[in-house]
């Protein structure tokens, strides 16, 4: 039975918690294409996005699941906030949450952020992305599709392949992934897939093309250049002749093997653009479903 104030990560989830995300989730998800769209849910709530770091999809989802849950939101940018006159993460969210709020949702660049948030306030925070660590709701909105799609996690092959080292979205997924029973294989340049990765219950692949055309579902990252100091790629080319989601490879995987990326997509780089926009690409729906999971999510931390 969930209970939890907060929502920092899945590493702390347990099998029972995360389905019964999904299962809010489902309750939510036809309120996304249907035009009777607003719940009372939240009403009477205010909910502040605080987005340290550029998002479109996130940002647009949290925002458009807290106003169909009835919710007050307020948006909150860095690059016009007092952080920039030096005030601290716990200053800043401790003013807001003085103006009377019940739900923070935090992106930040620095792992850990949301955390240290919420040991300094009582009102909820819900993690949107924090640094290299976790992206908890990409992870949610990711295990929803993938039961949609599959319909049972045991026994299925999941395999992420690119940037593991910098991607928050690739931990979360493996955190939820395990728990739930799938098998999580990882593939990418050496330079970008950290060895402590297997200590997460992830298997490393070192040559994408051992394990393309065994997957159930193959979740594409892009390299998260604004996280990379220094060289750790000879050329783009040859990143996407190595580990490029190819209309090639596409051919030889399982033909009920779907594709996912949590965007956004860096087309002809990572993913294929044939392959982004074909039969097996759910990614879109990812984002459809990105909505129902944030309004379980929001409705859940504060008790509703
Ligand atoms: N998937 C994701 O987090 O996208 P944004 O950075 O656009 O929010």
């Amino acid at each position: 039975m969930w209970n939890r104030k907060h929502l920092l990560g899945l590493e702390e989830l347990s099998r029972e918690e995360i389905v019964e995300v999904l299962d809010r989730a489902r309750t939510f998800r036809e309120s996304c294409t249907s035009s009777a769209r607003k719940h009372s849910t939240l009403a009477g709530k205010t909910v502040v996005m605080l987005f340290f770091e550029p998002s479109t999809r996130t940002t647009t989802s949290f925002t458009l699941a807290a106003q169909r849950l009835s919710a007050d939101v307020v948006g909150f940018s860095n690059s016009g906030s007092s952080t920039t006159k030096g005030e601290t993460l716990i200053d800043t969210v401790r003013n807001i949450e003085a103006m009377g709020v019940d739900i923070l949702v935090i992106r930040h660049g620095a792992s850990g952020a949301p955390h240290l948030a919420a040991r300094h306030v009582d009102v909820s925070v819900v993690n949107a992305g924090d640094g290299t660590h976790e992206h908890p709701t990409q992870g949610l909105l990711d295990l929803y599709t993938i039961r949609e799609k599959k319909g049972k996690f045991e026994g299925l092959k999941v395999v992420i392949v690119g940037d593991i080292a910098h991607s928050r979205v690739a931990r979360s997924n493996i955190f939820g992934l395990r728990t739930l029973g799938a098998e999580v294989f990882v593939s990418g340049p050496a330079t970008l897939v950290p060895e402590h990765i297997t200590e997460l219950g992830a298997t490393v692949v070192k040559d994408f093309d051992e394990i393309v055309g065994e997957a159930d579902v193959i979740n594409v990252l892009r390299i998260q250049r604004e996280r990379i100091e220094g060289t750790v790629l000879p050329s783009t080319a040859e990143y996407t002749r190595l580990f490029g989601l190819t209309r090639e490879r596409e051919r030889r995987m399982k033909p009920d093997a779907i594709v996912m990326h949590p965007g956004p997509i860096n087309r002809g780089v990572e993913i294929a653009p044939e392959v982004a926009d074909g039969s097996r690409s759910v990614i879109l729906e990812q984002v459809t479903n990105g909505v129902a999971v944030r309004m379980a999510v929001l409705s859940m931390v504060v008790g509703k």
